[in-house]
């Protein structure tokens, strides 16, 4: 695994018979001889993001999604990283190419109209960069991977940093204004494209108040590349579309749409990545010597405890997605609630609580992490972000276990990505009861946590 921002944890603090203790006190060891197996599927995922490579970015997967989508682009940096770091930091940079005058990195970099994809350029019909875009954002995992391919090397990536700094200060301040309701700390998502976790069940009862009336008739296209049982229903794709027709009749106005639209909820996902981010980018801003900059972050991440005590909920012992125009808390528990780790936030009364909701989603699921409670009625182990088990948040998820000692619970998460792939391939996703591979092949995302993480060659590394 990539740097750690290992925490100094005190046992003691979190109490002796806690999960945290148990799972400290045992660490695994790794095997550091790789089998033939396992170089053979470094080299078919190093093929896989030669073979979706597209100028300077990267595809997800061909067909399915024909553009550069943002964190699947960081993510896959990663994976390049390890055998062309002049690369990887080109994929970074391409992404921004796409950034808004007013400071937001889009969800998606269209650059040229490719039919086999809907909703394209045209209907998106967003105006705020030079180039082509969605008119949404996406996980802000970028600060943390550039601080990352920094460290690896350096002297080599003084200038790239240099570059890409005031981009990455301006789409956090993005999010930090744009997406925040007067008062409010966490984060808000006001399409669930933004959270990278389309259909999942968090979403469900505030997509139930936007009524898709009126809406243009429209064809999709996923569905004729992938299983529609792996994918959102009709229901949903008709509230996504609204949801881009509202966003669309605004102007792309991010503030009033996060004000006043149909969808605003407070997301775990989002919340926390960008709380991480925050951490690294405060990191990077003092390599720089940008003390400015350093004290901007550190009032964005005066609000972090706030945002994650909003967050928190002690019904399920879990941090939970909240609508914030109910101000309802969601009912079930997703993978991404416990990215708490991985954002810095530890609090030794709620650990203990959501250490117990993990294990009991670990031992419910014989390939961890599905993306939302497997004893929860809403679970569907293929449909997309409503069960299935994705490399990318498994990755995120784990290394937040693994930086505060929570080693068997993150080499579990770790173990079980290696088996999923190993079965089944580089599939987006899989469906964590039988491994089984499900959504687009050949994924480039899967492929880079294989590099970067899961492959026992980087235990040998
Ligand atoms: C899609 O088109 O399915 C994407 O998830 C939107 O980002």
């Amino acid at each position: 695994m990539s740097r750690p921002n290992a925490k100094s944890i005190d046992l003691d603090e979190i109490g002796p018979g806690s999960a945290f203790s148990r799972d400290a006190l045992s660490s695994p060891k790794p095997s550091t001889v790789p089998e033939p197996r396992s170089l053979e599927l470094d080299r078919r995922a190093l093929t896989i993001l030669r073979q979706n490579e597209w100028g300077g970015y990267t595809l997800p997967t061909r067909g399915l999604y024909p553009y550069q989508w943002n964190w699947d682009s960081m993510f896959v940096a990663l994976g390049l990283a390890e055998f062309d770091l002049d690369r990887a930091w080109t994929e970074v940079e391409t992404l921004f190419e796409g950034q808004w005058a007013n400071g937001m990195a889009a969800h998606i970099v269209f650059r040229q109209d490719d039919p086999s994809y809907f909703p394209g350029p045209s209907i998106w019909r967003a105006e705020g960069s030079e180039l082509p875009t969605s008119g949404c954002s996406q996980p802000p995992v970028a600060s943390t991977v550039v601080r990352d391919l920094y460290e690896r090397e350096p002297v080599s990536g003084r200038a790239y940093l240099e570059k890409l700094f005031p981009k990455l200060m301006a789409w956090h301040r993005w999010f930090h204004t744009m997406r925040v309701i007067s008062g409010g700390a966490a984060i808000a998502v006001t399409h669930p494209w933004e959270s990278g976790r389309d259909n999942s069940p968090d979403w469900d009862a505030a997509l139930a108040n936007v009524d898709p009336a009126g809406i243009a008739p429209y064809t999709r296209r996923d569905t004729g590349h992938v299983d529609a049982a792996m994918r959102p229903t009709s229901a949903e794709y008709d509230r996504y579309l609204k949801l881009v027709e509202y966003g669309r009749q605004t102007g792309w106005d991010h503030a009033h749409i996060t004000r006043e639209g149909p969808f605003a909820v407070a997301d775990p996902g989002v919340t926390f990545i960008l709380m991480r981010a925050d951490r690294d980018l405060k990191a990077l801003a003092l390599i720089l010597d940008k003390q400015d900059s350093a004290h901007e972050i550190d009032t964005w991440l005066y609000h972090a405890e706030e945002a994650a005590d909003y967050l928190w909920s002690e019904t399920m012992g879990a941090y939970a997605a909240r609508d914030l125009r109910t101000d309802k808390a969601a009912t079930g528990v997703s993978s991404v609630a416990f990215l708490s780790y991985y954002a810095g936030i530890s609090v030794p009364r709620r650990d203990a609580k959501l250490q117990v909701t993990l294990q009991r989603i670990l031992d419910a699921a014989p390939y961890a992490l599905p993306s939302f409670d497997p004893e929860h009625p809403r679970f569907d182990s293929r449909r997309y972000w409503r069960g299935p088990a994705w490399a990318v948040v498994n990755y995120l998820v784990s290394r937040g276990l693994a930086e505060y000692g929570f080693i068997l619970k993150a080499e579990r998460i770790r173990g079980d990505t290696r088996r999923m792939i190993r079965k089944s391939g580089f599939f987006e996703y899989f469906d964590p009861i039988t491994g089984a591979g499900a959504g687009g092949d050949d994924f480039a995302w899967t492929a880079a946590m294989w590099l970067c993480w899961a492959s026992p060659t980087t235990d040998a590394s």
